[in-house]
């Protein structure tokens, strides 16, 4: 796929601006349009250097917004998209589900009609391992497993999916989706589980854990997780769906005692909390399919990755300190005020 001018979508967050910085040190010949509304989730300090890069434009607006995004494929004649804005956190999609329905669904067919009415060459869409739904002790989900999503993200990630399917079935558009599990690293906003247990344990506040602790997650380093992307974006085959995984599955209780002997703080700071209503009990992934097809295998084991991301966080501190002003402490106190310790 020659692709010389990319929209990315959403790359003021955590995967889109470590995607946005592999591409601009990887890629000369590819300019860069990053589209990102800036919510809660988004953050210019995520992009630091490459807001300096000639080949990287920033434009602040939505995906649902039909006259910005036709504005922009013509502008900068892009020739491909690849769609990371989302609304991404399952506990936000059950207490506000709305936006995630206009977000993921609505941006996302925004994108696709507009981008097919510019005669954009491929359109990529990232989503998620959890359109599958959940499993039981044993097995994996392939490609061809059924969707069954549980919460409001992963149904409005399921209809996007569906509306990508059918753009390239019905108009013969050329789409390619990825389906990957949970992500770690840099820059990963501290709601999700390993950044809000890394900041809770240096600050020696309790971690709460929801329910036993034992629903299991397959990690990848975000890093493996752009390069996949990067791969199937350029030698995907059209119509075609990818799944993306770490093979590193853990029970949430065993990765959180993981940070806590990183950073010497003891497990007595563990609390169990009331549980994550409809939460999904294990992920795991299949990714044969990329790694035969495309030459894909992860890079980063995960003692190195969450070694690497642990200082990061470490060594961030005031990156941190800007993320979590704003909206972060009445997240965090309706979030968690209202669970308690079981
Ligand atoms: P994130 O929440 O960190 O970032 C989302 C970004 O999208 C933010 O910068 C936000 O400002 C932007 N955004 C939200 N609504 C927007 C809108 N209407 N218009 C433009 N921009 C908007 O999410 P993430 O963890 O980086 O996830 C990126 C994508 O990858 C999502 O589509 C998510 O479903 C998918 N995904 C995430 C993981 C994971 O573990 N984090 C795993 C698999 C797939
Ligand atoms: O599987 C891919 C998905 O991974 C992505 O599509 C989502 O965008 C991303 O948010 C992530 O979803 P999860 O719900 O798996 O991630 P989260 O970090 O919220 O939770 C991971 C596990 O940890 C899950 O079993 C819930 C649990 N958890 C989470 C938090 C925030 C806790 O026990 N305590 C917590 O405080």
């Amino acid at each position: 796929m020659d692709c010389k001018s990319l929209l990315v979508t959403g790359g003021a967050g955590f995967i889109g601006c470590n995607f946005v910085r592999l591409l601009l040190e990887t890629e000369p010949d590819v300019q860069i349009i990053n589209l990102d509304a800036l919510t809660y989730a988004g953050n210019l300090a995520s992009l630091g250097d490459c807001l300096d890069s000639p080949r990287h434009h920033f434009v602040k607006g939505s995906i649902t917004n039909p006259e910005l995004v036709g504005f922009i494929l013509r502008e900068y004649a892009v020739d491909g998209i690849i769609n990371f804005a989302a609304e991404s956190h399952v506990d936000r999609s059950i207490t506000g589900p709305q936006v995630f329905v206009e977000t993921n669904v609505g941006g996302t067919l925004n994108l696709l009609h507009e981008g097919r009415g510019a005669g954009i060459k491929r359109f990529l869409q990232v989503s998620t391992d959890e359109v599958y739904g959940s499993l039981g002790p044993e097995g994996a989900f392939s490609e061809t497993t059924a969707l069954s999503p549980n919460s409001p993200y992963s149904a409005s990630k399921t209809s996007a999916d569906h509306l990508v399917h059918a753009f390239h079935h019905t108009y013969g558009m050329d789409t390619v989706i990825t389906r990957c599990s949970n992500n770690y690293g840099p820059l990963q906003f501290p709601e999700k589980l390993i950044p809000l247990m890394i900041m809770n344990a240096t600050q020696d506040k309790s971690l709460p854990i929801y329910g036993d602790g034992l629903n299991v997650r397959d990690w990848l380093y975000v890093g493996d997780h752009c390069a996949a992307i990067w791969r199937a974006f350029q030698a995907g085959k059209s119509g075609e769906v990818y799944n993306v995984g770490g093979n590193n599955e853990l029970a949430n209780i065993e990765l959180v005692k993981t940070i806590l002997r990183h950073l010497g703080k003891p497990e007595s700071l563990m609390t169990f909390v009331k549980d994550r209503p409809g939460h999904d009990r294990r992920y795991a992934i299949d990714a044969s399919k990329i790694e035969r097809d495309l030459g894909w295998r992860p890079q980063v084991d995960f003692d190195t990755g969450i070694t690497q991301t642990i200082q990061w966080y470490l060594t961030n501190q005031e990156w941190l300190d800007q993320v979590v002003s704003g909206e972060y402490q009445t997240y965090y106190e309706a979030m968690y005020g209202r669970r308690g310790a079981v």
